[in-house]
């Protein structure tokens, strides 16, 4: 038997229906706020993740699934959304279509290379959303409300983290004061570390393995080192994030696993069942752009992992409404089915019918075992007297509908659902 590739998911039945539902929820919020969805190709270049997410990073280093094609090129797996929108947005000039901001949002598949349990995976899923074309931190806290307005829409606890990790102005200072600080304790780094001392300081501040930022005290923090114009911004985020009531703690550990970003850095994260409790992540990245050979313009965004959402979404958030499933009992009845379906398929009901003629016995059982609750069947009597025979399986009510009364039908059995659902 050939089996999956390891850390990569089937996802169907119940829980298709569910990823499809918490899917069509998040569209319908970010809708909402005029965003509009990007879909790009799940396989770029692969100097373009090079060039963005960092050539020292470790989704670079260590995670990225590359290979040469037929022709030698160098393609890579995505192993995030930003790199490939804003490689479309330059392509595609959408700084010129019309007046920005711009605010996309994307759901797809992305690949890493990690060491697959759970909530990580090889190949996972993200939402995310990126603005371009506004550099105000009052858009970046609209950004981290839409993320927030999710978070609670699905009645998750979380903790919103916010930090600023400076611009291009101040952070060279910064990072200076961390090599500084951070050889002098060479000797206790892990390895990962020691390499990256020298090539990017800040990714130390979050090393789960030697854990620096825990163990002294006297880290030099970001946000005592950001410039007048990265203060301010930071300022105002906190005070636009108290507008839009957005609960956040600040935390100075916030760096961000990615290179691109500048001045606000955010995470969300929630009590699971481990050490990987980070749900989402974002912040602005105002050069990435032009890095990428587009015009100076800023942006910002975040992704959520929606494998790492799913499994915080309580099983009752989705508790769907029953099927209704219907019968034919003899060949002769058929047609009367057959319109009765029709009918049904006008109304916001979930219907299944089965047209091989069988025992009413035999058409409960069935119904049963696919966990219908609302059983319609037609069999002689009911033809000849233009009726339907319905049976509730939860209550074991049973009556004849006359068929012409499918608006009476409907109304009674939705009835139900309400009543169900709101318990
Ligand atoms: P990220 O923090 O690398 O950010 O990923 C965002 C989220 O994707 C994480 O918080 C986590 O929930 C999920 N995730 C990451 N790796 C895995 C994995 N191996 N298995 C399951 N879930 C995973 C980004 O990707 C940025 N592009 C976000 C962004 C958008 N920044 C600006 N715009």
């Amino acid at each position: 038997m050939v089996k999956a590739v390891k850390g990569m998911n089937d996802i169907f039945g119940t829980e298709g229906y569910r990823w499809q539902r918490m899917e069509e929820d998040i569209r319908h919020i970010v809708f909402s706020q005029d965003f509009e969805e990007i879909r790009t190709p799940l396989v770029e270049k692969y100097e373009l993740f090079d060039r963005s997410v960092g050539e020292d990073s470790d989704v670079v280093q260590k995670e990225m699934y590359d290979f040469k094609d037929k022709k030698g090129r160098h393609i890579a797996l995505r192993p995030e959304g930003t790199a490939g929108i804003v490689r479309a947005y330059v392509e595609h000039r959408m700084d010129l279509e019309k007046p920005g901001p711009r605010k996309l949002f994307y759901f797809g598949p992305f690949f890493r290379y990690e060491r697959p349990q759970k909530g990580r995976y090889r190949q996972f899923h993200q939402f995310g959303l990126e603005i371009f074309g506004d550099s105000t931190a009052e858009m970046d806290a609209e950004m981290i409300f839409t993320a927030s307005r999710i978070m609670k829409h699905f009645e998750i606890d979380h903790d919103i983290k916010i930090n600023s990790i400076g611009c291009d102005s101040c952070r060279p200072a910064y990072r200076e004061k961390l090599k500084t600080f951070f050889e002098k304790h060479v000797d206790e780094l892990c390895e990962n570390c020691r390499n990256r001392l020298h090539t990017n300081p800040l990714r130390l501040i979050d090393c789960k393995k030697c854990e620096p930022f825990k163990r002294y005290d006297a880290v030099p923090l970001t946000t005592d080192h950001i410039c007048d114009s990265c203060n301010e911004s930071f300022e105002k985020l906190k005070k636009s994030l108290e507008i839009f009531k957005v609960s956040y703690k600040i935390d100075p550990s916030v760096v961000r696993g990615l290179d691109y970003y500048t001045k606000t850095a955010f995470e969300i994260t929630a009590d699971t069942d481990g050490a990987h409790n980070s749900i989402a992540g974002g912040g602005r990245y105002d050069s990435l752009v032009k890095e990428l050979g587009g015009p100076d313009t800023p942006a910002t965004g975040f992704a959520i992992g929606l494998e790492r959402l799913f499994d915080l979404i309580s099983d009752d958030f989705f508790a769907g409404s029953s099927l209704c499933s219907a019968y034919t009992l003899d060949e002769s009845a058929t047609p009367d089915l057959l319109h009765f379906v029709k009918h049904m398929t006008h109304h916001p009901l979930r219907i299944t019918a089965d047209y091989i003629p069988r025992k009413m016995g035999k058409a409960l059982k069935k119904a049963d075992k696919i966990n219908a609750r609302h059983i319609f069947m037609f069999g002689k009597h009911e033809v000849e007297n233009k009726t339907v025979l319905y049976r509730d399986l939860k209550t074991g009510e049973q009556r004849h509908y006359k068929q012409h009364e499918v608006m009476k039908i409907v109304k009674d059995t939705m009835e139900k659902e309400i009543r169900h659902l709101s318990k």
